[in-house]
């Protein structure tokens, strides 16, 4: 359990909601763990039917607990992030992301295993894994390069670039850009409102239709890009990444030459 996960129920909607305002809802190991429990939850039980993941009107989330990637860096795929993300990417009903503010590293990468994604005009989406001395996760280096072509791609994997929620809707990261976090929020409601009216099984059967192609070989990748995530996480170039962070400084990859 994580106090920062709210879960709500209304009728066949579950909405999950990142809240831990203070630090921009970085994400723990506890939070994915919590998430990872709702969503499975969430397959088992069949008056759930369209979840909604949200971080509120102001903030998605700054990713990954940065002082949790020092001192307790995920080892492995059962690690709580995977269990996460590997709900996610095998979630059997339709996910709705609403997204305001910063959506950074996994917050941005996530967005990519969702159905639908909605996104204020000036959210602010970011993969700066590089910058981190990281690599890119759970599958953006094999669907990014293909959503965007190589180029877009390599700006936003490689130069960690951060780009817009109306980048984002003009891309096909996203669905709309709307205008604020409460727009985008009412936005996501009334799209999952439109699922709730629709056949369950249908929309699970088409769902499962749409992600099979190149599935398997998207696991492969993303099981790739764990194991060198991990392998990254302690080298001496993310270690420098980190602290700087923590420290509020930039870091100085100079030595690393
Ligand atoms: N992990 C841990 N703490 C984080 C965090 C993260 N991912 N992101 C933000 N915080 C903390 C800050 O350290 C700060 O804590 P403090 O008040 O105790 O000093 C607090 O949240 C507010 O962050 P701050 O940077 O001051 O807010 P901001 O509005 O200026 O910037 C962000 C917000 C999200 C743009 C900025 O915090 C950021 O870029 N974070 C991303 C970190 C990152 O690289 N994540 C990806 C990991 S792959």
């Amino acid at each position: 359990m994580s106090e920062h996960i709210h879960s709500q129920r209304d009728g066949g909607l579950l909405t999950l909601r990142m809240q831990r305002p203070d630090k921009k809802n970085a994400l723990t190991r506890a939070m994915y763990a919590a998430m990872a429990d709702r969503l499975d939850e969430a397959e088992r039980d069949s008056s759930v039917r369209v979840v909604l993941l949200t971080g509120g009107e102001d903030c998605f989330t700054s990713g990954n607990d940065v002082a949790d990637f020092i001192q307790a860096p995920p080892t492995g795929l059962n690690s709580e992030v995977f269990q996460f993300m590997r709900a996610l990417f095998d979630f059997s009903k339709p996910v709705i992301a609403a997204v305001a503010g910063p959506a950074v590293g996994i917050g941005t990468t996530l967005l990519l295993h969702c159905d639908l994604v909605y996104v204020s005009r000036d959210a602010q989406l970011k993969m700066p894994f590089v910058n981190l001395g990281l690599c890119p996760e759970y599958g953006s280096s094999l669907i990014l390069p293909r959503l965007l072509g190589h180029v877009r791609a390599a700006e936003l994997l490689l130069l960690g670039q951060a780009f817009t929620g109306e980048q984002a809707a003009a891309w096909g990261i996203a669905n709309q850009a709307l205008d604020d976090g409460a727009a985008t929020l009412a936005r996501a409601r009334e799209m999952a409102q439109r699922f709730l009216d629709l056949a369950p099984s249908a929309i699970v059967d088409s769902k499962r239709l749409m992600r099979a192609p190149g599935r398997e070989e998207l696991r492969k990748v993303i099981e790739e890009e764990g194991a060198l995530f991990g392998q990254r996480l302690r080298s001496p170039e993310a270690i420098e990444a980190l602290t700087a962070f923590m420290q509020r400084r930039k870091p100085d990859f100079s030595k690393f030459a």
